[in-house]
């Protein structure tokens, strides 16, 4: 009975409920040779539903030169036609791929024709509807990007701008940018302090921000001493090193000090490391007497506050990245 049940749930699909990761599904190539998309692995796909005789089919047009762009730097297109919307993908799929490579000539993968709805809908687009809420694909050119740890990042429709999609695209396949999305605010941390010559890379990030005239009206104390935190490391996300970041009293500098906490903790993420910055321990660090000792052995300079520390440390977990309100941005064109 469990093995019907077993058989029965992979002729239906179901299975596709245990796939982790998109690198489990399997797909056919324009030859009808089985390729696995674990052969994508860290890479960042653009999967597209397409048909050539669609009012959205000219978006071939955007799509070449993107991969021509951004193909060196790991971006990969997989297209797979589908004739599932107004009959607009008819042919043999070498037919299809004649017509893409003579009209559009596209050197990204097309695959062989597919299912993206119902009952015969293609395990991988059962799983990426689910991973973006579920909702049957509308129409041709609907876009899933998939960044480079496999995730599903963001469904586009067929009308989303290809502007859009390149910018959010962007942030994923550039280093310096995948850096800039990768970093979370981490707040469990192995017990295992940072070597101290990543320290000094962090510090040196940190002084490379700019300043107002290149003043660096800042003092910066990174603690190593295990004695002098275990007093306060309850206080600050128990981590096993912690910056501290000193600007003038009066508070024009603070921006300048910001800006060289943010490139610390960058610098950080880049080298694997976890960081937290936070205000909500200064009260404490600043006022309580448990933290004396480490008061005393911060040194700050006359006429300077502790403005802000950051935890750091290996991390102990994975936090998901917290939503981000792009309505706050508005363009004056
Ligand atoms: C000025 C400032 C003060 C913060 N203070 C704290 C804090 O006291 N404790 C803490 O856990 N996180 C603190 N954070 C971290 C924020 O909660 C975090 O950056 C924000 O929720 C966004 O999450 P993300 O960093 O993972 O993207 C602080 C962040 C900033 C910029």
């Amino acid at each position: 009975m469990k093995k019907f049940f077993l058989s029965l749930m992979a002729m239906t699909g179901v299975l596709t409920m245990s796939a982790q990761s998109i690198y489990d599904f399997k797909v056919k190539d324009d030859a009808g040779q089985e390729v696995s998309l674990a052969d994508y692995k860290g890479k960042v796909l653009l999967i597209v539903n397409t048909a050539t005789r669609c009012g959205f089919t000219p978006q071939y047009k955007d799509l070449e030169p993107l991969y021509q762009r951004y193909h060196a730097q790991g971006l990969e297109i997989l297209d797979f036609p589908c004739n599932q919307f107004g009959q607009q993908a008819p042919g043999t799929i070498q037919e299809i791929h004649e017509f893409c490579t003579a009209n559009y000539g596209i050197h990204f993968p097309q695959f062989d024709k597919i299912d993206v709805n119902g009952e015969n809908a293609h395990p991988l687009y059962t799983w990426l509807k689910e991973q973006t809420g579920g909702g049957d694909i509308k129409w041709n050119f609907t876009k899933f990007l998939v960044g480079r740890d496999g995730k599903v990042i963001k469904r586009y429709e067929s009308r989303d701008e290809i502007a859009t999609i390149e910018a959010e695209m962007q942030m994923e396949v550039n280093p310096v940018l995948s850096n800039i999305m990768a970093r979370r605010s981490v707040r469990k941390y192995i017990d295992k302090p940072v070597e101290h010559e990543l320290l000094e890379t962090v510090a040196l990030a940190g002084i490379n921000a700019p300043s107002a005239m290149n003043r660096q009206n800042w003092a910066v104390r990174i603690i190593e001493d295990q004695q002098v935190l275990a007093d306060v490391k309850g206080m600050c996300r128990n981590a096993p090193n912690l910056i501290c970041v000193c600007a003038p009293a009066d508070g024009r500098f603070d921006l300048d000090a910001g800006l060289m906490g943010q490139n610390m903790m960058l610098a950080a993420q880049a080298l694997g490391l976890g960081t937290c910055i936070q205000t909500g321990p200064i009260r404490f660090l600043t006022t309580d007497e448990k933290a004396k000792a480490f008061r005393d052995c911060l040194d700050i300079p006359e006429g300077y506050k502790l403005l802000y520390v950051i935890s750091i440390g290996y991390p102990d977990e994975a936090p998901a990245a917290k939503p981000r309100d792009a309505a706050k941005v508005k363009y004056i064109k």
